[in-house]
């Protein structure tokens, strides 16, 4: 294959006439209408919107431990086919990725599967037990160099043990990233706590139990001069607490996920454990406080929370099954259907949310930088007008639950190059 690819007629950030963008030796090599030589693959554009390529701060690739759900080869494929460049692998693996060993393990598979950056998120607490903290410092300067910290699955509840985690974040130039859930709260819970999971007879899973521990990190992180990073945010409330916390100057980012745009707790009325998830789905007026607030920026980013499960894991009693949804494969889509048709966020807005602020959150140098002559050749081509059907058998990830079987939504993604590399094309990998 060759080296040099040439995007003929793309539109960069959806905005302006279509472009000629060539690629070569992994950077943008000339934007306008380069000269093209023999050896160059060229890319029919049609007009489709060029973006950098989409960073997930929160993504669980199941390796070590649950391969029977997920691989990093097989969410890495997921990830590309998505058009994302970059992704951070969560620590609740099998063992924990709570040490340096485990962390470079997933960082090596990562290299290997070579579809996307893969960087492993450091537990942590040991074990993601929430009673001793790991040793941050040796994953921070082992090979795979960890930026990003969080024992989510579980939240880091005692408020010692967090505040120790935010000054040693400070000191070695990383992020926590909490799960935020008081898990006094939500002992037992099921679905969103409210009038539709009592009348269900699932034991609720209140706002207050993620507005609480948000408030209360806030506080320590501005105490610690700390950076914090809330998961996906669920609750009006919690958009609340945000827009409190930067109004006052605390170093506070967040995250929403495409579930939390598009679904609602109506989907309880299934019965079907696809739609369970934690956080749990909540209100439609939730949902809409989310779109505004990620379009404001009180939200910073969206992030997936990709949590593939085996069909034994989810195609069971709601109680017994497992939180989590599939959610590389489908997040352009369910932001274009919720914030860009809505008219909340154009595609350069996409590009903000989808790979600028999350590159900048984890600190990476290469990713969501802008479209222009000389940076990095990171990037996805969406063809903005088109359709599909997602269906769970199809996508690349082992497990298959997807909440959005057989739902029609917009935005495909058609190209995603990595460092100038076609990871992906029209579906298909490489
Ligand atoms: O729904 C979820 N699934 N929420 C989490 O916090 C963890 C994740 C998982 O690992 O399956
Ligand atoms: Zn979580």
């Amino acid at each position: 294959m060759s080296d040099r690819v040439l995007i003929k007629g793309a539109r960069l950030y959806g905005e302006g006439e279509p472009v000629d963008v060539l690629v070569s030796n992994g950077i943008i090599a000339e934007i306008g209408s380069p000269a093209v030589s023999g050896d160059t693959e060229v890319v029919e554009a049609g007009g489709q919107v060029l973006l950098p390529g989409f960073v997930d701060l929160h993504t669980h690739l199941r390796e070590p431990g649950r391969e029977d759900a997920e691989t990093v080869e097989s969410g890495s494929a997921a990830a590309a086919l998505g058009g994302y460049t970059a992704v951070f692998a969560m620590a609740n693996t099998d063992p924990v990725a709570d040490n340096s060993v485990v962390v470079e393990h997933v960082w090596r598979r990562g290299r290997e599967a070579g579809l996307v950056d893969v960087h492993p998120v450091g537990a942590v607490t040991v074990g993601l037990k929430g009673e001793q903290l790991a040793e941050l410092g040796t994953m921070a300067k082992s090979a795979a160099n960890v930026r990003i910290f969080s024992d989510d699955g579980h939240c880091v509840d005692d408020p010692l043990i967090m505040r120790r985690a935010l000054e040693y974040s400070t000191a070695l130039g990383v992020v926590i990233a909490q799960h935020a859930e008081e898990p006094r709260l939500t002992v037992g819970a099921q679905a969103n706590e409210g009038e539709r999971a009592s009348r269900l007879g699932y034991a609720g899973w209140p706002a207050s139990a993620e507005e609480s521990i948000v408030a209360r990190d806030c506080l320590l992180a501005q105490h610690a001069g700390a950076r914090l990073h809330v998961c996906h945010v669920s609750t009006a409330g919690t958009a609340d607490v945000l827009s409190w916390a930067k109004d006052r100057g605390t170093r506070v980012s967040a995250e929403v996920t495409p579930h939390h745009l598009l679904l609602t707790d109506d989907r309880l009325e299934t019965y079907d454990p696809v739609n369970k998830v934690n956080p749990p789905l909540r209100t439609g007026g939730d949902a809409a406080r989310l779109r505004a607030a990620l379009a404001e920026g009180v939200i910073d980013c969206v992030a997936t929370d990709h949590a593939p499960h085996p069909v034994q894991d989810k195609d069971c009693e709601w109680a017994v099954a497992k939180p989590g949804m599939l959610g590389l494969q489908t997040a352009l889509s369910v932001v274009a259907e919720t914030m860009v048709r809505t008219g909340l966020l154009d595609w350069r807005g996409v590009a903000r949310v989808m790979s600028e602020r999350p590159a900048e959150i984890a600190g990476l140098p290469d990713h969501g930088r802008p479209l222009e002559t000389g940076e990095p050749a990171n990037l996805v081509l969406v063809d903005p007008d088109a359709e599909w059907t997602v269906r769970g058998a199809e996508l690349a990830s082992i497990a298959a639950n997807t909440p959005y079987e057989g739902m029609r939504l917009p935005g495909v993604v058609t190209l995603t190059l990595l460092r100038g590399r076609i990871t992906a094309r029209e579906g298909k990998i490489g």
